[in-house]
Formats: structure tokens, sequence, C-alpha cells
């Protein structure tokens, strides 16, 4: 099994000047977690906490400056962490696009261009004719977060509130992934997308529009993709965090006597266990949790957290699910989006001001269990 942890390029790299994100927040994400400039550190890191997989995403708005302009130096610099992570026995997982776009991208329409699609499978052709190497791909990392912030909320670049170019960009991106899919496709690698999945309560059981809301929840936020692209999955990605209580519509809250993280999600170990079983018991495909985190400033939660998360993934491995792996987010602490830096989601504190890396107690904590796991220690 892999047992790893995941970033992304935006929030960890740094200085990524190209991308729609670095417009927005006018270069508010400055160095990130300098990831850019220490990756052969972290690897070392990696390897010395135990950890076997590493999930992180290439940046398409480094490689490609303009539509046709590849910057080449950085793609090589991508296929030496891959390679570096190899010589490490440490599995790499690719993610391929994690909520940033190129400025230029974002200026011919974005995501709400059908016919901006092609841009994307450029990139894919470029990744899948450099990366032959990489077997776990993860096209797009949660697209239905990406719609409902960007297009919908209207507190993501570009900031739109219109329902119907949020679902148009659903769909899109669910075209992108099909064509994507098709090209990267080869009889060794396996590929999937990650989605965010919550755990919808109603906050009043008997009010009909918490319980319709609900439904609808559940059935377009969690399910309305998985569903569209479920015959180019060769496994699912899962990125899980919290349960919420609907309202209505997309109004919710969190229960009030529940644990929580510094952003105020309620803690709910066991809804890892319940979103696995019904994935699987839908789909019958592997599954990997592409992440599973908290932010706190008390270490010991994030210890508690691990523990009880794991917990749950083993009870569903030992009831059969198939379990490709677990990564923790996240590996660095890193640059939480319109949050900024202030959640730490880190296994590694960083000094975002040196970039100074701290190996936490809790990254020191799923080294052994990772251990005792492996040697079954604990089935
Ligand atoms: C995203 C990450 C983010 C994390 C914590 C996930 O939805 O993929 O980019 O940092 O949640 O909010």
């Amino acid at each position: 099994m892999l047992w790893g942890s995941a970033i992304s390029s935006y929030q960890a790299e740094g200085d990524n000047f190209n991308s729609d994100w670095w417009e927005f927040d006018k270069g508010k994400s400055s160095k990130a977690s300098y990831f850019w400039y220490k990756w052969k550190e972290d690897i070392k890191l990696l390897k010395e906490l135990g950890q076997n997989a590493f999930r992180f995403s290439i940046e398409w708005s480094r490689i490609y400056k303009s539509e046709n302009e590849i910057d080449f130096k950085s793609l090589d610099v991508y296929k030496e962490i891959v390679d570096e992570l190899f010589k490490n026995n440490i599995e790499p997982i690719l993610t391929i696009w994690h909520f940033t776009n190129p400025i230029w991208f974002s200026k011919k329409g974005g995501w709400a261009n059908k016919e901006n699609i092609n841009y994307f499978l450029d990139y894919i052709n470029l990744i899948s004719k450099n990366f032959q190497n990489v077997k776990y791909f993860i096209i797009l990392n949660e697209p239905n977060v990406y719609s409902f912030k960007s297009y919908l909320e209207g507190t993501w670049p570009p900031q739109e509130k219109n329902l119907i170019k949020a679902f148009n960009v659903l769909r899109n991106l669910k075209e992108a992934y099909i064509e994507a899919y098709k090209i990267l496709k080869n009889k060794s690698n396996l590929i999937s997308f990650s989605q965010n999945l919550i755990i919808f309560k109603p906050y009043r059981i008997y009010n009909p529009l918490s319980l319709i809301s609900t439904i609808l929840n559940d059935k377009i936020f969690n399910f309305w993709f998985i569903e569209k692209v479920k015959k180019y999955l060769d496994f699912i990605g899962i990125n899980y965090y919290t349960r919420v209580l609907v309202k209505f519509f997309s109004k919710y809250t969190y229960n009030e006597s529940s644990q929580k993280n510094c952003l105020g999600w309620e803690v709910y170990p066991k809804g890892i266990y319940e979103i696995c079983k019904r994935i699987y018991k839908k789909y019958k495909k592997p599954i990997m949790i592409t992440e599973n985190g908290i932010c706190t400033d008390n270490d010991f939660q994030r210890i508690e957290f691990i523990k009880e998360h794991i917990f749950y993934i083993k009870k569903a491995i030992n009831e059969g699910l198939k379990i490709l792996g677990y990564m923790y987010w996240s590996f660095l602490d890193n640059y939480e989006w319109k949050e900024g830096f202030e959640p730490r989601f880190g296994l590694i504190e960083v000094d975002y001001k040196t970039g100074e890396r701290k190996i936490r107690k809790s990254a020191y904590f799923y080294k052994e269990l990772i251990n005792l796991y492996k040697k079954e220690v604990i089935k």
C-alpha cells in the first residue's frame, strides 16, 4: 500500500508568476513553501519520514508561458523530481491540474469556453510524451470545488457568480478529463481525478427544504462528475475533509459539539469510512485517498486526526475494500488559497520568511504508524 503525503504546485512551489492566481492575489503566495528551490531536500525528508508515495502537481502556467511557448527547462525540473522520487523508492502521484490556469488561458475565457479544452489537451500530450515512467496520474483536482468557488460562490478567480457558467465549466472539465484520459492511457498506468467528497447531513431532519437540499448537494457536488466519467477511471481518488449540515441549497453549518479544524470544519473521522464504503459499493473500483488532513496550531490534534482517520481506513480494508494508498494533506505547510498562509496543514512546518523546514511530531507519528502497518503489527 502507498503511504504518503501531498502538495500542489501553486500552493507550495513559489514564484508562479504566470498563473491566474498570481494575478488574482497580486503575488501574495510569493515563495510559498519554497518547494521549487528545495525539492531535493524535501524528497530526502519524505524518505526519512518513511513515506513511499508523494502526490504533487505540475504548474501548467510554468510550462506554457504562452499558448505556444513551452518552457522545456521547467519541464526538465519536473522530470528530475520524478526521477529523484523513483531513486528513493517513492511512488510519484502526478497531478496535472490543481485549480490554477495560465493567465493567457484565463484571458481567452478559461474553462467557461469549450474551445479552450484543446489548449489543455496540448498540455496533456506533452505530459504524456514526457512522463511515460509515471504510473499514477490525477488529471484534475476537485472539479466540483473549482466550479463552485470560481463560478458560483465567486471567491476564487475569475470570481463569477453564475449558475449556468458553473455548470458549463463542470461540463467542459468533464470533456477535458475524458479526452485527456484517452491520450494518457497506456497498459502500465492508472489514471483518475481527485474528487472532494463531503458527508452531507440535513440540519433539520424534518424540514423538507433541508432534506431536499442535502440530497441535491450529495447528487450534484459529490456524484455528478464521477457518474459522468466513470468509464474512464482506473481507480477513484478521494479527498476527504469534513461533514456538513445542510440548511438549504448551498447554505450549511457544522455540528456544534464536534471538534473543529482551524477553519471551523468539523473533524469527523468516521466519514472517511462511510464515504469509501459508499464509493466502493457503487463503483467496485480501487480507491486512493489523495487528500485527508487538518489545519491546526496544535500538533497533538493532528496526531489524533491521523490516528483516527487511518483507523477507519484500515477498517475499510479489513472489510474487503481495495485501497491503493493514503496521502496526508499536506506534506508541507503551504499557501491555503483565499485563506493565505495562516492555516497550517503540514507534517512539516515551514518558516515562510526563510523557507526553513522543521519536522513536526505528527510526521514522526505518521512514520511510526506506517511502519506498524507495513510490518502488519496492526491488522
Ligand atoms: C484542495 C487543496 C486545499 C485543501 C485544504 C482541498 O480541497 O485540493 O488545494 O489546500 O483542500 O483546504
